[in-house]
């Protein structure tokens, strides 16, 4: 520990250093300071204040200390920098380090003064937990509160199971930690997970100093969180079991079950027994793969988002050695975007620009396309507002964002501008040469193709370096995955600009190399080759389907394509000689899925609900005769190896060729974009941890 000052929001009052030299207490990223008679320890350990080893040991040494000083009369806990703890460190979980943080927080229960958490930023499941560890919470107006762990597959290990049911109710806490979501911190306050959130004006650690002053003056006793059971009303055990069931039926995963398990023992057991079960429930989750899985894709989600360093050190200029390196590639300044085209994808990608508050020009050719667009636009709006997704001032707000034209030259003006046009490579080329013409100098120009050679578009404008693909996924205003499609003469800077803006937009973007069907439709189409001669060998689609449900998948592919339509994809076969005899002979019967209310299934009466459908199978047999082809049962396991292996395949056949840069940015596309199942970990780390490849 050092006695160097607070740096970040959390900033309180000064007074004189009680650490540092000849204090016995060594260096590390826990810092001690004495203001009056309230001790302020400082976290520091950038960039979140992860709570790892280091921070464990340097908060049990200044809680010895604090517990040791007859004149303390109260404790501030605050961080450093941007953020209040974002939780244990994640590289370090599963290694069995002490002191442990319940032990850290257990010491820190004990200390024989009030303790008061200040928090700014986000305090985050092991961050949380330490924070629920001190008497009372103050945090900043910004600040947001939540226990993730169910997102890693895990639960909160060091009581924030116990002593949130203890301090907002059983109910709040399984919505609290079941869905992982954080609150902001009036939410917060309103449930009594905090005390106190600061003014606007004040740091949250002078706001908390005086939260503790003021309850000492009114001579007040507060227990510890752990000791508040007795103050809750009985608990109605019957309401908890309608809501925790309510719950589960939408989990996937072991995680949520553990959850309603450790809030049922808070409710129902003595403290102490509650905490040691939900340690133990956290240390099976921990070992369990799914955990492992999420894991590995929260660091692989990071990694994607950042430039690689091949292209960060092309920008600088090191890749000679002895050559200076020159500045990072720096993200362009985008305030006014354009969108051409106003299709489904067109209006989509508008409404997630509007929504990350960029004003929004959509051009359209016609009148009558745009009109259809706007009207798409507004009733997705009106939509989100029935839905309680978002207020209607809020709806009004961002669809006024988005201003409709038929004139090219109106995004002149525009920093980016996103082509959503017909996919066809030369109306593509018109468009990006009448872009070329009237945007200006420095505007990046994206397609947004998810198949076209996106060099070839590039190629008819003077400024190739500002062409980039932006490949969102149907609905782009929900969907999270961006492939953002380098092209071989992309700008550096234009590709931090697509980094930028993504993250801005709340989107997970992953830089894929320009080839056709870039990574995640490649892939698919991969997967996908097998699924008819499944089906000419005996499966059927519903066979099918179950099998990749069973897997993890949301929906199975054939379940999908109904969904989607099959004419899209029929209509592409055609135009360019390519024949798929089952598909094709539904198509021209008509069948194109759920919309006709017939496609690999028949529906009734508009519903959704998928019904086996005999055409299909008499098709299948007739064609599987034809070609001497003898059904047979085919197990779920066999299903699964024949799609999955080919997809696996093409997923290191795009890593040889360079497409995409790692196995985990493959597992960040297909986790985001395809519904592979997150539990798994992405097709490259399931397929590595099955043993089938080794490169993965
Ligand atoms: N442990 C280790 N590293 C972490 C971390 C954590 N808990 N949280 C973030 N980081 C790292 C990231 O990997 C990233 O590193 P690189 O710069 O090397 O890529 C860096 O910190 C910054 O993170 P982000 O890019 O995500 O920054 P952001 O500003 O977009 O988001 C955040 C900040 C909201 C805190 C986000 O990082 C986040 O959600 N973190 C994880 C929160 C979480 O899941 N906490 C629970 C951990 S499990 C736990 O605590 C179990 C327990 O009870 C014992």
């Amino acid at each position: 520990m050092t006695d160097q000052p607070e740096a970040g929001p959390g900033s309180g009052p000064e007074s004189g250093p009680e650490s540092g030299p000849g204090s016995g207490l060594e260096p590390g990223p826990v810092t001690w300071r004495r203001d009056g008679t309230l001790g302020i320890v400082t976290i520091n350990n950038p960039p979140v204040n992860a709570i790892g080893q280091a921070v464990r040991l340097g908060l049990m040494q200044v809680l010895e200390r604090a517990a040791a000083d007859t004149d303390l009369t109260g404790l501030v806990l605050c961080c450093a920098g941007r953020t209040f703890v974002a939780g244990a460190d994640i590289t370090e979980l599963g290694q069995r380090l002490d002191p442990t943080l319940p032990q850290v927080i257990a010491r820190l229960e004990a200390l024989p003064f009030p303790t008061v958490a200040a928090i700014h930023g986000t305090a985050l499941g092991g961050g949380l937990e330490l924070a629920l560890g001190c008497t009372f919470r103050v945090a900043a107006p910004g600040a947001r509160l939540g226990l993730p762990e169910v997102k890693l597959g895990l639960l909160p290990g060091a009581g924030g199971t116990v002593r949130a049911t203890y301090l907002i109710g059983a109910r709040a806490a399984l919505d609290l930690i079941g869905t992982g979501n954080p609150l902001p911190a009036d939410a917060a306050r309103n449930l009594g997970l905090i005390d106190a959130v600061a003014g606007a004006q004040d740091a949250p650690t002078r706001a908390a100093c005086d939260h503790l002053r003021r309850h000492n003056a009114q001579g007040a006793i507060s227990p510890p969180v752990l000791h508040r059971k007795d103050a809750m009303p009985p608990p109605d055990m019957a309401a908890f079991g309608d809501h925790a069931r309510k719950l589960l039926r939408k989990a996937r995963s072991a995680a949520p079950v553990a959850v309603v398990e450790a809030i049922r023992n808070a409710l129902v057991l003595p403290p102490v027994e509650a905490l040691a079960r939900e340690r133990a429930l956290f240390q099976a989750a921990l070992e369990s793969p799914v955990s492992a899985a999420r894991r590995h894709l929260f660091f692989a989600e990071r990694k994607a988002a950042r430039l690689p360093r091949d292209i960060r050190d092309a920008a600088r200029g090191d890749t000679h050695p002895g050559a200076l390196p020159g500045p990072r590639p720096e993200a362009r300044h985008l305030a006014r975007a354009g969108v051409v085209g106003a299709g489904l994808m067109g209006s989509g990608i508008a409404m997630a620009l509007a929504d990350a508050g960029f004003d929004v020009t959509l051009r359209e050719v016609s009148q009558e396309a745009l009109q259809k667009g706007l009207a798409r636009i507004a009733r997705s709006y009106d939509k989100d507002v029935a839905r309680g997704r978002l207020s209607a001032p809020q709806a009004r707000t961002r669809r006024l964002r988005i201003v409709g034209t038929t004139d090219l030259a109106a995004l002149s003006e525009c920093d980016l501008i996103i082509e959503a046009a017909f996919e066809d490579l030369a109306v593509k080329q018109d468009i990006f040469r009448d872009l070329d013409r009237i945007a200006r100098p420095g505007a990046i120009l994206a397609t947004n193709t998810s198949y076209l050679d996106l060099d070839a578009i590039a190629a008819v404008t003077a400024r190739p370096a500002d062409v980039v693909g932006l490949h969102f996924f149907s609905p782009a205003q929900r969907m999270t995955l961006l492939e953002v499609v380098r092209g071989a003469r992309t700008a550096p800077d234009v590709l931090a600009s697509a980094l930028a803006l993504a993250r801005r937009m709340g989107k997970q973007p992953v830089i894929v190399g320009a080839a056709r069907g870039f990574v995640g439709n490649r892939m698919l189409a991969a997967r996908n080759a097998p699924l008819a001669r499944l089906l000419l060998e005996g499966a059927t689609p519903a066979a099918v389907d179950a099998a990749f449900r069973d897997f993890g998948w949301p929906m199975g592919p054939f379940e999908m394509q109904d969904m989607a339509g099959l004419d899209i994809s029929w209509r592409n076969r055609k135009a360019t000689g390519q024949a798929e005899p089952l598909a094709d002979a539904l198509c021209e019967a008509g069948h194109f899925g759920q919309k006709t209310g017939r496609g690999w299934y028949r529906y009734e009466d508009g519903a959704r609900t998928p019904l086996p459908d005999p055409h299909v199978t008499r098709l299948s047999r007739t064609l599987a005769a034809r070609r001497g082809v003898a059904p047979r049962a085919l197990e779920a396991a066999e299903i699964i190896a024949r799609t999955h292996g080919p997809l696996v395949d093409e997923g290191r056949a795009i890593l040889r060729e360079g497409i995409a840069a790692r196995a985990s940015d493959i597992d960040v596309i297909w986790t985001h974009g395809y519904g592979f199942p997150g539990d798994l970990g992405g097709p490259m780390y399931w397929a590595r941890t099955q043993g089938l490849i080794d490169d993965g």
